[in-house]
């Protein structure tokens, strides 16, 4: 059988910090937790070696709020594209470092890939529920920290199917951080 050749190109990867118990942010959409393990040497456990191999970053309205609340410089050095249904544009402030995209995940994929942004890094909880449900996400790397949330964001939520995915790898940091790679399991 031939192979799509776009389709072989493309990735969309996810990159995530998560609780035991499967949230990404807590009850008031707090990160604090983040910090719960003393990271002396700022390890940034493989983040800038993942950003270098993707071409681009979409990430739900939520995320992309929480990053301007922080109130710091702009901190992606590639293309951001956020999803909405919502926001009519963004500010101008934003402009040359994060558009609006909007429509189907088929057509928000188009149209990246006709920009030639083929490695996408997936981001938000609920971005990522969607791609998930449509079964478009081919790599989760998900840090696990030793800390239940009990509420707040949920990384997961249910699927209509069951997706398979291969370890590829776990590295542990600063003896308490599990990093586990997972790759989806797809037929050729
Ligand atoms: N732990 C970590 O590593 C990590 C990483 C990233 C984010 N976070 C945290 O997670 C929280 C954000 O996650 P979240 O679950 O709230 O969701 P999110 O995915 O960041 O944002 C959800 C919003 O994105 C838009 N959206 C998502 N999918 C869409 C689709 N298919 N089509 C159109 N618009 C879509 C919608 O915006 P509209 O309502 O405008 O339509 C939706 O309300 C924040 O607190 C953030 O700090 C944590």
């Amino acid at each position: 059988m031939r192979r799509n050749p776009i389709a072989m190109k493309t990735h969309n990867a996810v990159f995530i910090a998560k609780s035991l118990d499967g949230y990404i942010a807590d009850r008031s959409g707090g990160l604090d937790w983040l910090q719960a393990i003393s990271n002396p040497n700022a390890d940034d456990m493989g983040y800038a070696q993942f950003m270098e191999g993707i071409d681009a970053i979409v990430m739900g309205r939520n995320t992309f709020e929480t990053v301007c609340s922080f109130g710091i410089e702009w901190p992606y050095w590639k293309p951001v594209y956020v999803l909405s249904r919502t926001l009519t544009t963004l500010d101008e402030a934003f402009r040359g470092k994060a558009e609006l995209i909007q429509g189907s995940l088929a057509g928000v994929l188009e149209e990246l890939h006709k920009k030639s942004y083929f490695r996408l890094y997936i981001d938000g909880g609920q971005t990522i529920q969607s791609f998930l449900r449509e079964d478009r996400i081919d790599e989760l790397t998900l840090t696990t920290l030793p800390v239940l949330l009990g509420g707040g964001s949920r990384l997961f939520a249910d699927l209509p199917d069951t997706l398979l995915f291969t370890h590829v790898r776990t590295r542990i940091f600063l003896d308490e951080i599990v990093q586990s790679v997972y790759r989806r399991t797809r037929e050729l």
